[in-house]
């Protein structure tokens, strides 16, 4: 091939063929990159630079002799060919005659379980492999949980090395019948097993002479013609709205990628949440306009009507609605070092739309190896489980095993904006259809009124010792004097009541602060000013407590004490335990605590009395005017 004429007949050539995107689950020992390897080269798509670098590389790193070693053209990233082993997703394109691949290579270990699943997310088949010497594995079994587990239905079993037993049929056949017993519950829709040698290259483009018994096709081969997914234009039509392009007046077209289905102009369609229905007036695409659409194209569609659509609501046909909810059943792969908190607020992104969200209940983690079901409080990097999800608002979506666009999200973490982890979403919750919210006529605003002040939360957060307890027990005596209605909810008393049952872990604390937050939207809407004395050692959770509330409602307030000022004063003796070893998951020894960032008031207890403190978050609340009667007629 060469000029560009060549390359642009090719490219078009190109663009005619199917596209099968699969991943390869194996081990560097199982000989996962010289397969790889070996179907690159074998189909000649080999650059001449890159034959350069691996005749170099070969005889610098390679296992091969003076062979090429066709694993290190896989094994991408130096750092990795040093190790010998493959650390990240590598994506790699290659095409042959009659189909173009995208194959997703990530390492076979279980501390890489994440990166496993982020590369079969976007696959449709895995090609598994097996050492014919050692057959069906824990690992070859947890690859397969995982694969199933991101939808994939169809599965190859290379099983490899088949020149190390003699090209045996019956090895061959005992690890397949050893496979089927067990994948028979992981509802795989075809399984399909070749015997290859990756390293003679028997049976990975061409079929082996040495083992004739063999009456399937060579890898590639089936790899080109293997018919693997039911039409996704076959199912719903899904367009959620990636952006709304309104260049001028006369113009408003909802852009994204159709996500399901198909849709043609004139069809009636309804935008969901709300169900507003209209019709397509057009569809424009980069290449001009259309009479149709389906999934994958990315398209810009001009309905018939002004329905108010935003980012992130879908368009879909009247006769075949996703279903709207804001509680779920999902399914949860962990992927950060961070573990993940029940009751802790992420960011759930499914397609373009963000929401804010929280696992509600963690149902069950899932052994990856046995399957088992285990108990989990909490999950850590690569764990798996099954979840409830609440979120702040009702999104539209479908079961991910019916639609994998609509039904699979990524979470966020709000602060370091982090993808933390992803899911499927199995089915809504309806515990909260039937629960709506009750309007009283006396509300906040009137009962701010009687009460001749605002509600608001004075929030102080600080090391145990630091002097938050003393501050807001001052600050409570000057405003009740002022004529103020106030509550103080503090850590160690809510500790006996309503918080009894929490101890001082993570999920504990995580648990204790949604509890303590939420008692203080329900004070501040009874009209107090609500004084809260707890340590909330994590800005996430302190996040949440602000935004249950409306703006200016929350006022944080960061006792500033040296853990060493804090230590040596010590009254409760705790420090003192705690350094002993005698109290564990101490704040500032063996549990951390996070600095506010941007709070509202910084309270040095060092040089100032608790009383002169106590004045300084008076004056912040004159100054915001929370002291004064608000306007009765104001709504
Ligand atoms: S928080 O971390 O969940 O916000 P909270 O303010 O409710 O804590 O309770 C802290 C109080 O519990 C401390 O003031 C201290 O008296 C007591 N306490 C007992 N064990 C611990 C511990 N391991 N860490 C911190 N405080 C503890």
């Amino acid at each position: 091939m060469s000029g560009p004429q060549s390359l642009t007949a090719h490219l078009s050539q190109q663009n005619q063929k199917d596209l099968l995107r699969f991943i390869t689950c194996g081990s560097v020992d199982d000989g996962k990159s010289t397969l790889i390897g070996r179907m690159l080269y074998d189909s000649q798509l080999l650059f001449e630079d890159h034959l350069a670098s691996l005749k170099r590389d070969s005889a610098k790193f390679g296992t091969a002799g003076s062979e090429l070693d066709l694993a290190l053209l896989v094994d991408g990233l130096a750092a990795e060919r040093e190790q010998g082993i493959t650390i990240d997703v590598a994506y790699r394109f290659f095409a042959t005659g009659k189909r173009k691949f995208i194959v997703a290579d990530t390492p076979g270990h279980e501390q890489y379980t994440r990166n496993m699943v982020t590369g079969a997310s976007t696959a449709t088949l895995a090609v598994l492999l097996i050492d014919a010497r050692k057959g069906v594995l824990t690992q070859t079994r947890r690859h397969s949980f995982l694969v199933a587990l991101m939808g994939l239905r169809h599965v190859v079993l290379a099983i490899n090395k088949m020149d190390l037993v003699d090209y045996a049929q019956d090895r061959f056949e005992a690890i397949v019948a050893d496979y089927r017993a067990f994948a028979t519950e992981l509802g795989f829709a075809g399984v399909t097993a070749i015997p290859v040698s990756a390293l003679t290259g028997a049976n990975v483009t061409v079929p082996a002479a040495e083992m004739p018994w063999y009456a399937g096709p060579a890898l590639l081969p089936h790899l080109e013609t293997v018919a693997v997914e039911a039409d996704p234009s076959a199912g719903a039509f899904r367009f959620p709205i990636q952006w709304v392009n309104r260049p001028h007046q006369d113009f408003r077209g909802y852009c994204g990628t159709v996500a399901g289905g198909t849709v043609r102009v004139g069809d009636a369609v309804a935008v969901e949440p709300g169900g507003r229905t209209t019709r397509v007036a057009r569809i424009v695409t980069m290449d001009g306009e259309r009479e149709t659409a389906r999934a994958g194209d990315a398209i810009t569609l001009v309905l018939a009507d002004q329905v108010e659509a935003s980012r992130g609501t879908v368009i879909v046909h009247p006769d075949t609605r996703p279903e709207v909810a804001d509680q779920f059943a999902a399914q949860l792969v962990w992927m950060s070092d961070q573990p993940l908190y029940t009751g802790r607020k992420y960011w759930l992104q499914a397609g373009p739309r963000a929401v804010a969200a929280q696992v509600t209940e963690i149902k069950h983690a899932i052994d990856v190896n046995t399957l088992a079901r285990l108990p989990a409080k909490h999950l850590s990097l690569n764990e798996i489980a099954v979840c409830n999800l609440a979120l702040d608002q009702a999104i539209p979506f479908d079961p991910y095993r019916d639609n994998h666009r609509t039904g699979g999200f990524i979470l966020i973490d709000r602060i370091t904006n982090a993808t933390v982890g992803c899911g499927m979403l199995s089915f809504a919750l309806r515990r909260s259809a039937n629960v709506r919210w009750q309007h009283t006529e006396v509300d906040k605003h009137a009962r701010a009124v009687l009460n001749g002040h605002r509600p608001c939360v004075l929030w102080f957060t600080g090391l145990s010792g630091s002097g938050k307890s003393t501050i807001a027990n001052a600050l409570e005596r000057r405003l009740h004097a002022h004529g103020c209605h106030t509550y103080l909810l503090d850590g160690d008393n809510l500790r006996h009541g309503l918080n009894r049952n929490l101890g001082f872990t993570v999920d504990d604390r995580v648990e204790n602060i949604r509890r303590v937050a939420e008692c203080a939207r329900l004070f501040v809407d009874a009209g107090l000013i609500v004084l809260v004395s707890v340590i909330s050692p994590f800005r996430a959770e302190r996040k949440m407590a602000r935004e249950l509330l409306e703006p200016g409602e929350f006022i944080e307030i960061f006792v500033d004490t040296p853990l060493g000022v804090c230590e040596a004063r010590d009254v409760k003796g705790l420090y003192r335990k705690a350094r002993a070893g005698q109290l564990k998951n101490f704040t500032g020894i063996d549990s951390p605590y996070e600095v506010p960032e941007a709070p509202d008031l910084t309270l040095s207890t060092q040089d100032q009395t608790p009383d002169a403190l106590a004045a300084q978050v008076v004056e912040v609340l004159e100054a915001r005017q929370l002291l004064t009667t608000p306007d009765p007629t104001a709504a």
